[in-house]
C-alpha cells in the first residue's frame, strides 16, 4: 500500500512478485495512487477493493512463477469483473506467444521484461488516458440512450469531438452566451440544439435564425418584430425571433453577417434584455440564452471594423472551436455507417452496407464539406445503390484525395505521416502495439515520430 494514499490520484495496481520491483516500480509513478499485490489473491482482492483505473501484470506469479497460469488467471478475472480496467502484462517467458494471448483476452498492452521504467509509465499513463476517454464516450453514449438525447444525436468517436460535447454539457445550464465556431456542415446547429436540449431551458423554443439567408432590410424585423402599421405591409403585429424565444434559446446563426446598424441595436438587447418592436413604444423584457455560430473570422471583421468588438465579447462568454470532420479520425467511417443505416433504412432497405473500396475512399477523402458532405454523399449513393453494398463508385468518390497542394516535399510527407498514424491509432483504438504493427513500424519508432509530430494519444 502507498504510504500517504491520495485518494483525487488515479489508481495504479501492480501485480508484481519480486519484492525488488515492486519497490522500485512502486515510487516510479508519483501521479498515481499505487496499490501492489504479489499474488492472484491479493491482486483481486485489491481489484474489488480499489477499483483501479490502471493494472500492471506480471504473468509470472506464485504458485508457477516460471509460467504465465496465474498471470493469466488473474487477467481473466480483472476482465471478468471490470472489464473496463486497463491492463498492460509485462512478461519475459515466451514473449511473442504471450502477447498476443494477452492482447486476445483483453489486455490493454504487452510490455517485455527486463522493465524499462520510463517506457512503462508512458505506456500506463496513456492507458490511463484511454480508460477516461471511453468512460466519459459511455457516459455520453448512455445519457442519450435514456432518450435524453443530451447531444441531439451526435455520433462521433474522435477525443476531440468528446471534449467539444463535454464543454457544451458542462456550460448547457449557465446562461453564458456561447459561440460555436467551424466550418460549413461541422454540426454546428446540431450542437445548439443539443445545448438547448440539455439545459434547464429545453422546454422552452429553440429558435434559429439564419442572419445571412435574410435580406438586410428584414433582418431587424425577423430579430425584433414589429408592431401593426410600423411600415409599409406590416399589417398585423408581429412578434420577433428574440421574442419567440423568451424562455428558451435563440441560436443566431452566420452571426458575422450581422450589419453594422443591427449589431448595435443587438448589443443593447444583451445588455439591457428587453427589445422594443418596430414601430413599438413599449419596452418588452426577454429572457433568452443566446447560441451563435459563425464560420467567418470575426477577430479579422473585428480589425477591418466591420464587427464590433463588445458585440463579439458579449456573445462569446465561451467559444468552442469545432473540429473539421478531417480532423477527427475514425469518425468519417463511423458517421457514414450510421448514416447508411438510416437511409437505407427510409429509402431502400436492399442496401447493407459499404464495400471495401468504399470504406477506403472514405477514409481517404478530405471531406471539405464536412459532416453535410458526407451525410448528402451517402444519402445519394444508398438512392443510386443497385446491390446490397454502396462501393466506391456509387459514393462519387473514385478521384482519390483531393488535398490543396503542400507547401513543399517535406511538409507534403509530415502531413502523410500524420495522417495515416491518426488514422491507425484511431483503428486501433490508441493501442501502441497494434498501431505500430498496422503501421508496420516498431514501438520505438511509433514513440519518436507521435513526439516529433505532437500527436497526442
Ligand atoms: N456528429 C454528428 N453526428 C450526427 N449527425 C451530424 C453530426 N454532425 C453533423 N451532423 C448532421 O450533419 C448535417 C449538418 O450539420 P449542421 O447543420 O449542424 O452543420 P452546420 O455546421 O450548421 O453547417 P452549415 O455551416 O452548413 O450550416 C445535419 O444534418 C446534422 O444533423
Ligand atoms: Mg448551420
Amino acid at each position: 500500500m502507498a504510504d500517504f494514499p491520495n485518494k483525487l490520484l488515479p489508481k495504479l495496481l501492480i501485480v508484481e512478485d519480486d519484492p525488488g520491483l515492486q519497490a522500485q516500480l512502486k515510487w516510479a509513478y508519483e501521479d498515481f495512487e499505487v496499490v501492489v499485490a504479489g499474488d492472484r489473491a491479493s491482486a483481486l482482492t485489491a481489484l474489488r477493493a480499489e477499483e483501479p483505473a490502471v493494472v500492471t501484470l506480471d504473468l509470472g506469479l506464485p504458485p508457477d512463477p516460471d509460467g504465465t497460469s496465474e498471470g493469466f488467471a488473474v487477467l481473466d478475472a480483472i476482465m471478468a469483473l471490470k472489464p473496463d480496467t486497463k491492463v498492460v502484462v509485462a512478461s519475459g517467458h515466451g514473449a511473442r506467444e504471450s502477447a498476443l494471448t494477452a492482447i486476445a483476452k483483453g489486455a490493454y498492452d504487452f510490455y517485455q521484461k527486463p522493465i524499462d521504467i520510463e517506457a512503462l509509465g508512458l505506456i500506463v499513463r496513456r492507458a490511463l488516458h484511454l480508460q477516461r476517454l471511453e468512460g466519459e464516450n459511455r457516459a455520453l453514449a448512455s445519457k442519450s440512450d435514456e432518450g435524453n438525447r443530451v447531444l441531439g444525436g451526435l455520433i462521433t468517436a474522435a477525443p476531440e469531438m468528446v471534449k467539444v460535447a463535454r464543454t457544451i454539457e458542462r456550460v448547457a445550464n449557465t446562461n453564458v452566451s456561447v459561440m460555436l465556431l467551424g466550418a460549413s456542415g461541422t454540426g454546428k446547429e446540431l450542437l445548439a440544439r443539443g445545448l438547448h436540449d440539455a439545459s434547464d431551458r429545453a422546454q422552452g423554443n429553440f429558435v434559429a435564425i439564419n442572419c445571412a439567408a435574410i435580406p438586410e432590410n428584414l433582418l431587424e424585423s425577423e430579430l425584433f418584430g414589429h408592431e401593426k402599421g410600423a411600415f409599409t405591409g406590416a399589417v398585423k403585429t408581429t412578434e420577433g425571433k428574440i421574442e419567440l424565444a423568451d424562455g428558451g434559446t435563440l441560436f443566431l446563426d452566420e452571426v458575422g453577417d450581422i450589419p453594422l446598424a443591427l449589431q448595435v441595436k443587438l448589443l443593447r438587447f444583451l445588455q439591457e434584455r428587453t427589445i422594443e418592436r418596430i414601430g413599438g413604444r413599449r419596452s418588452i423584457a426577454v429572457d433568452t440564452r443566446i447560441v451563435c455560430a459563425t464560420h467567418q473570422d470575426l477577430e479579422t471583421m473585428i480589425g477591418e471594423g466591420r464587427f464590433r468588438e463588445d458585440l463579439f465579447y458579449r456573445l462569446a462568454e465561451i467559444v468552442v472551436k469545432i473540429p473539421s470532420l478531417a480532423e477527427r479520425p475514425g469518425d468519417s467511417a463511423l458517421l457514414a455507417k450510421a448514416f447508411l443505416a438510416r437511409f437505407a433504412r427510409e429509402m431502400n432497405p436492399q442496401v447493407k452496407g459499404f464495400a471495401p473500396d468504399a470504406l477506403a475512399s472514405i477514409d481517404a477523402w478530405g471531406w471539405p464539406g464536412n459532416v453535410r458532405e458526407l451525410e448528402n454523399r451517402v444519402k445519394r449513393a444508398v438512392i443510386m445503390a443497385d446491390g446490397k453494398l454502396v462501393n466506391a463508385e456509387d459514393l462519387d468518390l473514385e478521384a482519390g484525395d483531393r488535398d490543396e497542394a503542400p507547401l513543399n516535399l517535406k511538409a507534403a510527407r509530415e502531413q502523410a505521416d500524420r495522417k495515416v498514424i491518426r488514422h491507425a491509432l484511431a483503428r486501433s483504438e490508441g493501442n501502441i502495439s497494434s498501431t505500430a504493427r498496422l503501421l508496420g513500424i516498431s514501438r520505438p519508432t511509433l514513440y519518436d515520430l507521435l513526439k516529433q509530430y505532437g500527436i497526442a494519444t
